[in-house]
């Protein structure tokens, strides 16, 4: 489906980004796998065919270094078609409740995540407007979307953070900005907003999310997967500022 696509994917040792990386090669594209990870992401590259895979590790929030894992790319591949941003940076403040948080944590949350998804499209779309086409795809979550359902959390340590949601939020608003800002430039922008990914969350948390989704419940990374296909696929040629919810229906 991907017809030897190249597709950069940002926060590739992660759960999501691993699953997108092994899915985009089975479609018979190539991967430039970015993480600041650097083991995870020489474990996943060893598991993918030489030839369609590369890494650079690199903090993608940092422009200076997108443009090199965007030029490694080019001299590797040739071209570079698409990315996904998948990473996920997190301060040391990460999952403090809404009356605890600091001012500290809280602005290098915001701009470790949002601002760096910001400068990551500035460097991609300055990268695709040369190339006079392109395909970016932002990852945001059920939480930009809705409010979190805060009884789910009773009786564990989990916490929704309320930075997540107006992080999650601003991707998506930041998605419709840049799918209209790219008028005319042959390049897509467009969001997906997966529901909660199982990793090892408390039994209590999990059976009451499954309760409010029809028939899973939190997801497999891999359940994502195909709505990425579907976006860097030419089956989308025209479908741009969009978000694309997977989530089992928790969100009807
Ligand atoms: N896990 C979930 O339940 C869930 C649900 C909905 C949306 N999401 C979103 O999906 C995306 C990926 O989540 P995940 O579950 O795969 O997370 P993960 O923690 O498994 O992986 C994130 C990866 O990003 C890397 N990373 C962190 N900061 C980076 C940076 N500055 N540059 C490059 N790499 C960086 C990490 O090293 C890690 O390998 C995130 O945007 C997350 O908010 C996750």
């Amino acid at each position: 489906m991907l017809n030897n696509k190249v597709v950069l994917i940002t926060g590739a040792a992660g759960r999501i980004g691993a699953s997108a990386a092994r899915g985009v090669v089975a479609q018979g594209g190539s991967v430039v796998l970015v993480d600041v990870n650097a083991t995870g992401l020489d474990e996943l590259l060893a598991d993918l065919p030489t030839k369609l895979a590369m890494s650079c590790r690199a903090d993608a929030g940092l422009p200076a270094e997108a443009d090199r894992c965007i030029a490694e790319a080019i001299e590797r591949f040739g071209r570079l078609d698409a990315a996904i941003h998948s990473a996920y940076p997190r301060s040391k403040g990460w999952g403090t409740a809404f009356e605890d948080l600091t001012p500290e944590f809280l602005s290098e949350d915001l701009s470790g995540h949002l601002g760096g998804a910001i400068l990551f499209s500035q460097r991609m779309i300055r990268h695709f407007k040369q190339q006079g086409h392109g395909n970016l795809i932002h990852v945001s979550s059920i939480q930009g979307i809705t409010a979190p359902k805060f009884e789910h959390y009773v009786g564990t340590s989990m916490v929704s953070p309320i930075e997540y949601s107006a992080i999650k939020a601003g991707l998506i608003a930041v998605t419709r900005y840049l799918a209209k800002y790219c008028k005319g430039n042959n390049i897509r922008v467009n969001c997906i907003s997966p529901g909660g990914i199982l990793d090892n969350q408390p039994e209590s948390f999990l059976e009451k999310y499954r309760e409010s989704c029809n028939d899973k419940g939190m997801l497999d990374a891999e359940d994502v997967v195909g709505a990425l296909l579907f976006l860097l696929s030419d089956h989308t040629q025209y479908l741009t500022g969009q978000n694309i919810i997977i989530d089992d229906g928790w969100s009807l």
